[in-house]
């Protein structure tokens, strides 16, 4: 795996040329008072390091004769490691992560002007680390004070994500290979709490036996709050209370997945809990299906990104009308006020039809580069296709439309599988969850 890290500054490398390129650990996130959340490390930072622990930075100077990857990172401290944990230290950040030279992070300061000045451009992006962000710049700040003196020294700051993030958006087979294992620990989930949500059990019952499997498992834990959400709370498209009693009669949408060596999946699934679709939930179930079926259908090398929502959008908006749930022509429904994104449509479908999937869940990589120019597929990207139909309770529509009847109201759907973009189509990741 190290020679895999190893690769990826290398083709990062390759791109920054006489820049230099450095990248900041995640902050730590309290929980409350003097306790902190379990630490995550920062995804880029992860990517080009596999090193996972807080108060580190990596710097990547191609130009540089010997330091081409420099780790400052916290050192071996017997004491304080008996409080939070084992660091790995100084020596082994370069003979494990295969730095070329590695320093205490407390010299930060006093090295890393050393790395800049010989660099003609920063690659740094600001991030959630303020202090860091100011660090940064005030070391850019001084080297500009400098700059006479030596002739040498960033004139720019630059975004690494623009380098970078492609790179991250094409998965490689070790990739593949752990975004496999996070899903079929989430597909196995989700069986499970098809098999045991009953009316009478709690929401947060069947998160519990989902979770309970995702740490069995080897998993992280949940790669994002589990949404567990019966009846009408399945039109809160956020919902995590998950407190309610299931009812005879209920939808269960359950949107979960678990996270495993730091790639993440994320599938939803609506089911009646009593085991049998009422009228109304039948329709719109397998409306929202075909919209899914479609739109996955989509899917492959070449097709720009938009395809998958606008089939999408295309197929549920269809059936809104055969089901005079909106008026109107399809067309007109689907392009009047999209510029302000206040379709007709909206209230019963206001969300995206997804997004790309990795070591992020909302992983990075550009949908659209300006004006109507979307991404083009290509093998390797991994992507969610989730399309549904919401009809909360007090759902409003726009003023020339119809009334919804009371029977359609509190239902809630959303169908989501990760797919992967490959060589001649497509693989539905996550068909191990029955539809
Ligand atoms: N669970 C978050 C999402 O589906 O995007
Ligand atoms: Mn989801
Ligand atoms: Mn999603």
């Amino acid at each position: 795996m190290q020679a895999e890290y190893q690769q990826r500054r290398q083709r990062l490398m390759e791109k920054i040329g006489t820049g230099v390129g450095v990248f900041r650990s995640a902050p730590s996130a309290v929980m409350h008072n003097d306790v902190e959340y379990n630490f995550r490390q920062d995804s880029d930072f992860f990517y080009l390091t596999g090193f996972d622990e807080p108060e580190a930075v990596a710097v990547l100077a191609p130009e540089h004769p010997e330091h081409r990857f420099v780790l400052f990172v916290r050192p071996k401290d017997p004491e304080k490691e008996t409080w939070s944990g084992r660091r790995i230290g100084v020596e082994a950040a370069k003979t494990v992560y295969g730095a070329d030279a590695a320093f205490p992070i407390a010299e930060l300061d006093e090295k890393l002007p050393g790395y800049l000045e010989k660099s003609d451009r920063i690659y740094y992006r600001l991030g959630r680390d303020k202090g860091f962000n100011e660090t940064l710049l005030g070391h850019w700040q001084q080297l500009m004070f400098t700059y006479q003196k030596r002739g040498t020294g960033p004139v720019a700051l630059a975004d690494p994500a623009p380098i970078l993030h492609p790179l991250r958006q094409v998965k490689s087979d070790s990739e593949l290979a752990l975004m496999r294992q996070a899903i079929a620990i989430s597909v196995e989930a989700h069986n499970l709490a098809q098999e045991m949500a009953k009316p009478g059990r709690y929401e947060y019952e069947v998160q519990a036996e989902m979770e309970r499997l995702f740490r069995l498992r080897g998993g992280n834990g949940p790669a994002y709050p589990s949404i567990v959400a019966a009846g009408e709370n399945a039109c809160i498209l956020h919902y995590t209370e998950n407190t309610r009693q299931l009812q005879d009669g209920d939808l269960l949408l359950i949107d979960a997945g678990c996270a495993y060596g730091y790639y993440n999946a994320d599938i939803t699934r609506t089911f009646p809990v009593n085991g049998q679709f009422s009228r109304e939930q039948k329709i719109l179930y397998e409306l929202v299906l075909a919209a899914q079926t479609q739109a996955i259908a989509q899917v492959k090398p070449g097709n720009p990104y938009n395809l998958i929502h606008d089939t999408a959008v295309r197929v549920l908006v269809t059936g809104l009308v055969e089901l005079d749930l909106l008026t109107g022509e399809v067309e007109t429904l689907i392009t009047e006020n999209a510029k302000e994104e206040k379709q007709k449509y909206k209230p019963f479908y206001m969300h995206r039809t997804g997004h790309w999937l990795g070591l992020d869940v909302h992983d990075v990589g550009v949908y659209k580069h300006g004006e109507d120019n979307w991404t083009i597929l290509q093998p390797g990207q991994v992507l969610t296709v989730e399309p549904g139909i919401y009809i909360s309770p007090d759902i409003a529509l726009a003023e020339d439309q119809p009334v919804v009847g009371d029977r359609w109201r509190g239902i809630g759907i959303r169908i989501e599988d990760d797919v992967l973009v490959t060589d001649t189509g497509h693989e539905v990741l996550t068909s191990g969850v029955p539809k």
